[in-house]
Order: C-alpha cells, then sequence, then structure tokens
C-alpha cells in the first residue's frame, strides 16, 4: 500500500477549500430506503456530496413530474449503482448546483424509488410540488430507469470535508469521523487509489446495470 505525500495533501487541500460550501447526504444508512437528509436546501455553486450504504443504491435526477425516471432523457446525474455489501461505500458521488431549479432526486435500484428513496434540493414553493406528493407519484410509478453510465457528478473519497475544516466540528461527520488523511490511510477499502479505484466503480456499475436489467425483466 502506497500513499503519495503529494495526493494527500491535495486532497486535504481541497476538502478544507471546499467545507462552506458542502453538504452530505447519507443514502441507505442503517438499511434505510431513504436519503437523510431527505430535503435540501443549497445556494448556487454549493455541493451536495452523496455517501452510498450497502447493499445496492443510486442516486438519479429526476423531473418532478417523472418521479422514478431518469431526468430529461437520461441526460442528468446519476452516481452509478454502488454496490457495497453492508457496509459503507468507501466511494461518494457529488454534484455542484447550478441554478435555482429544484432538483429531484431518486434510487433507481428496482423498487427503491417506488418505496420512497426520493429527496429534493431547493423544492419549490409551488404547493403542489412538494416531497410528500413526489413520494406518493413515486409510489405509482410502474418502474424506474436510469442514464446508462455514471455522470453529471463526480466520484470521490467517502470523505466529509467539512469535517476537516476544524476539529470541533469533525463529529458532526458522524460514523465516519475524522479527517480525510486519517480515513484515506485507514479506510475500509485502502487500496482504492487512482486507477484501481476507476476499475471497482466500474465493475460495480456493471454489476447493477447488470441487477437492473435482470430486474427490469423480471417485471
Ligand atoms: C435554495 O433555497 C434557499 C432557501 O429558500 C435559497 O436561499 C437559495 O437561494 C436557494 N438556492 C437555489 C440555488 O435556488
Ligand atoms: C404548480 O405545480 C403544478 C403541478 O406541477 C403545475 O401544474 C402548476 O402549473 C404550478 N404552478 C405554478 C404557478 O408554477
Ligand atoms: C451542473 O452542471 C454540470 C456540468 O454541466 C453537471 O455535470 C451537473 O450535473 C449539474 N448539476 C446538477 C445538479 O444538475
Amino acid at each position: 500500500m502506497m500513499y503519495s505525500p503529494v495526493l494527500l495533501l491535495s486532497s486535504l487541500v481541497g476538502a478544507v477549500s471546499a467545507a462552506s460550501s458542502l453538504q452530505v447526504v447519507t443514502v441507505g444508512k442503517g438499511g434505510s430506503l431513504s436519503y437523510s437528509p431527505d430535503t435540501i436546501t443549497a445556494a448556487v455553486g454549493d455541493k451536495v456530496e452523496f455517501q452510498f450504504y450497502g447493499p445496492t443504491h443510486s442516486v438519479v435526477q429526476a423531473s418532478f413530474d417523472e418521479p422514478c425516471t431518469a431526468f430529461n432523457g437520461g441526460t442528468g446525474f446519476f452516481a452509478g449503482m454502488s454496490t457495497n455489501g453492508n457496509g459503507p461505500n468507501p466511494n461518494s458521488f457529488t454534484i455542484t448546483i447550478n441554478d435555482t431549479n429544484p432538483v429531484w432526486f431518486y434510487c433507481g435500484f428496482p423498487g427503491h424509488c417506488q418505496a420512497g428513496m426520493v429527496g429534493v434540493i431547493n423544492v419549490s414553493s409551488n404547493r403542489s410540488e412538494t416531497l410528500d406528493i413526489f413520494k406518493s407519484n413515486a409510489a405509482n410509478a410502474a418502474r424506474s430507469t436510469t442514464p446508462k453510465q455514471q455522470q453529471g457528478g463526480v466520484i470521490g473519497a467517502f470523505v466529509n470535508p467539512s469535517s476537516a475544516s476544524t476539529a470541533s466540528t469533525a463529529s458532526t461527520a458522524g460514523a465516519t469521523g475524522g479527517s480525510p488523511v486519517t480515513q484515506t490511510s485507514s479506510g475500509a477499502v485502502p487500496s482504492q487509489t487512482g486507477n484501481d479505484a476507476g476499475q471497482v466503480r466500474g465493475e460495480f456499475a456493471l454489476l447493477g446495470g447488470l441487477a437492473v436489467a435482470a430486474a427490469a425483466m423480471l417485471v
């Protein structure tokens, strides 16, 4: 296991500089079919980091009108399928808020969206477009779709950069705790650096895709 000091330093610097504008959303934590929080308020330029727990989840952008369908013909963000047994996935998926429109999202694993695994960033003030309405519409969606590939966000280490900004806020990181450097060097999957990580993620995405395809054929 080799860790480049430059890599560690640059990831730490990146984490600190992003600290003021990043929010963490856990995905499927504790075995729940939910995002926590499921309602996020963010400014333009803010980043939202999704942290995945097992067994298999995703985050896919939707429109309000079509709760379990990939946004705009499959051109919205998609984290890929994240599979990691029962533990936290060492990867995260971070999106950037580009505009003032509400951003709706769901888990693309078959059945999860219908079960209520959905969320929203900057919900509209329109009382006909609430998360509760989105959720009940999702329950009636015939099926779930995803884009063909991971897109629209950045895959990174399972790290909460805001925990690195000051020692006093580290406890807000919850189960993951600690600084990015500590997590990188003692994480659950220490070999996940550089190209290795890309390959592992690719395989996860492929397995997830096959699972979706298999489940879709059963419907
Ligand atoms: C999100 O909502 C909050 C609170 O309503 C608002 O301050 C913020 O500007 C909104 N951000 C975007 C990107 O619309
Ligand atoms: C509020 O949302 C409903 C349902 O999507 C939509 O039909 C209506 O046009 C919206 N109203 C406004 C003022 O945007
Ligand atoms: C913001 O724009 C980038 C670049 O086009 C895109 O990858 C990202 O998914 C967008 N964010 C959202 C929330 O749609």
